[in-house]
């Protein structure tokens, strides 16, 4: 951007759900960075804080359990009396719990009353108050579109997110609020932190062999193409899934390598 450009978000007003940490920390740094005022809704105080604190003045924290219809109402009710607009919801807030094949019925409701209830209801009381030119971002993830052992419950409520956007996208069309859905593949986070130690040379070094571009995403990247979304520059794009992942999503099972590279692979070493 030049330094003559009205940064892309400016005077737009934004929640982002689950941003006390990863990539929903990301997102609203990035959306702040591109002139918006952001919510910061979350739970845990001291870390909420501490992400609106290293913001400034445009973001602020929120203390929220998304889980609970009150406390989304809260939320949305603070932003207006502060702002009088609320111009994009993001709803990154997510729970991996899931073991699969072996959840219990509690546990299936548990993750996806988070992941998927939570959003869809923050959507419809986000959409009482929104003018047209809003926008409801969601995040899906490239694991609501492959299969995958050990899983089941994350990677279903994905799909559904996915699915979702696209009937909120026609739902709220006659309102003119857009709904998008953004799907990373692997992004440094703390969930990939706690699998590589906190080494991003070993996450990217793993991630060079699922994701085309060589490594695994940044979650300031997943935040750009969530602030262009935002924007007005894709005032023509709803319901759509947008995927951010550096290629994950358009290999096939043999991950893009020549069936001569896989047969060599047999050859006795030596
Ligand atoms: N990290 C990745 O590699 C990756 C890949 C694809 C998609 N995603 C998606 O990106 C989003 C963020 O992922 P992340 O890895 O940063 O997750 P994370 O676990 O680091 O953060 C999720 C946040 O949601 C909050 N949260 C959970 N339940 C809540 C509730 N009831 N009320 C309020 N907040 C609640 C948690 O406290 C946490 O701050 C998720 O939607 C995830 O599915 C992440």
């Amino acid at each position: 951007m030049s330094t003559t450009e009205t940064p892309r978000l400016a005077g737009k007003v934004a929640i982002v759900t689950g941003a006390t940490q990863g990539l929903g920390a990301d997102i609203a740094r990035v959306l702040a960075g591109s002139g918006a005022t952001v919510y910061i809704v979350g739970r845990g105080r001291e870390a909420g804080e501490a992400v609106a604190a290293g913001i400034g003045s445009p973001a602020r924290y929120l203390e929220a359990d998304i889980t609970d219809d009150a406390a989304i109402e809260r939320c949305i009710r603070t932003v207006i009396d502060d702002c009088g607009r609320l111009d994009l919801l993001v709803n990154n807030a997510c729970s991996y719990n899931d073991r699969g094949l072996a959840s219990s019925r509690a546990e299936w409701l548990a993750t996806l009353n988070v992941n998927l209830v939570s959003g869809a209801i923050f959507t419809q009381k986000a959409a009482e108050v929104m003018r047209p030119g809003s926008v409801v971002i969601n995040l899906g993830s490239t694991g609501g579109k492959f299969g995958a052992d050990g899983r089941a419950v994350y990677p279903a409520s994905k799909a559904a997110i996915i699915q979702i956007t696209k009937n909120f996208a026609v739902s709220l069309a006659p309102l003119g609020i857009r709904v998008v859905s953004v799907s990373p593949a692997w992004t440094w986070s703390p969930s990939v932190e706690s699998m590589t130690g906190g080494s991003i040379e070993k996450a990217d070094a793993v991630g060079a062999h699922f994701h085309p571009l060589g490594r695994v995403g940044r979650g300031e990247e997943v935040g750009r193409a969530i602030a262009f979304a935002a924007s007005a520059d894709a005032s023509w794009i709803t319901g759509i899934d947008i995927p951010v992942d550096g290629g994950f999503s358009i290999l096939g099972p043999d991950q893009g390598r020549s069936p001569r590279e896989w047969f060599a692979r047999l050859q006795p070493e030596g």
